[in-house]
């Protein structure tokens, strides 16, 4: 899969995808990531990329010309155009799961007040909020949607069966899980785990992963099948 990252802050993703996991599926070429500098397009001698709000207000607004520039360029014949903003559509596991099928994704990250909303009437395809909150920009926000549909690349994670049994894929949060000793500071593994019989601790996860949603999300028991 080809992603490609517009942003005015390249630098934020340096690390991140260099690193773990993603750093990994890049090298092994499972995933090529491209980061560009949304400022590379800009035409005018000082490199604007914004500009005062028709209309007045506080802020700033993301330009069309060097946006769709950039896109015009990048985009490839199937691919799909993101947007990461606070309005956009929450994100979910699925989402990621979706997004991972696809050849070739562009995420544009905005700033400011945002973009001009002729570049979302019509270079973008879709729109993803990462939550209910405010972030500087968008950068850390493509990241995010970057990071979680990677595991769902084939080859990404290294133990396939990791994504089967974690938290989201069927709506339950996670079981705890423990490692080595038996016994930390007088506290001890649930015996059930140490015996070792599999259809017992089966039984046990789910319980647990059944306790712990309905304590801290609910709203997700509403979705069991
Ligand atoms: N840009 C700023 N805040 C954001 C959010 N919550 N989700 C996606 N993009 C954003």
């Amino acid at each position: 899969m080809r992603i490609d990252v517009l942003t005015l802050f390249p630098a934020m993703l340096d690390g991140f995808l260099s690193e773990s996991m993603l750093g990994r599926a890049r090298e092994a070429k499972l995933l090529e990531i491209n980061v560009r500098n949304t400022r590379d397009w800009a035409t005018d001698k000082h490199k604007t990329t914004d500009d005062r709000p028709f209309g007045g207000g506080a802020g700033m607004v993301m330009k069309c010309e060097p946006i769709f520039a950039a896109i015009e360029e990048l985009q490839t014949p199937g691919c799909r155009r993101i947007y990461l903003t606070p309005d956009g559509v929450p994100f979910t596991s699925a989402k990621a799961e979706q997004l991972a099928k696809e050849r070739h994704l562009i995420f544009l990250s905005g700033h400011y007040e945002g973009v001009d909303q002729r570049i979302r009437d019509t270079i973008i395809d879709e729109e993803i909020s990462i939550g209910d909150y405010v972030l500087t920009n968008g950068t850390l926000a493509a990241a995010v949607v970057i990071d979680a549909l990677a595991r769902f690349i084939p080859g990404v994670l290294g133990e396939e069966k990791s994504l089967t049994t974690e938290s989201f894929t069927r709506n339950l949060l996670d079981f705890p899980n423990y490692t080595r000793p038996a016994v930390f500071r007088g506290m001890s593994v649930p015996e059930v785990l140490l015996k070792g019989h599999h259809g017992e601790i089966e039984k046990w996860r789910h319980a647990k992963q059944l306790e712990k949603t309905a304590l801290v999300r609910p709203d997700l028991l509403k979705k069991q099948p």
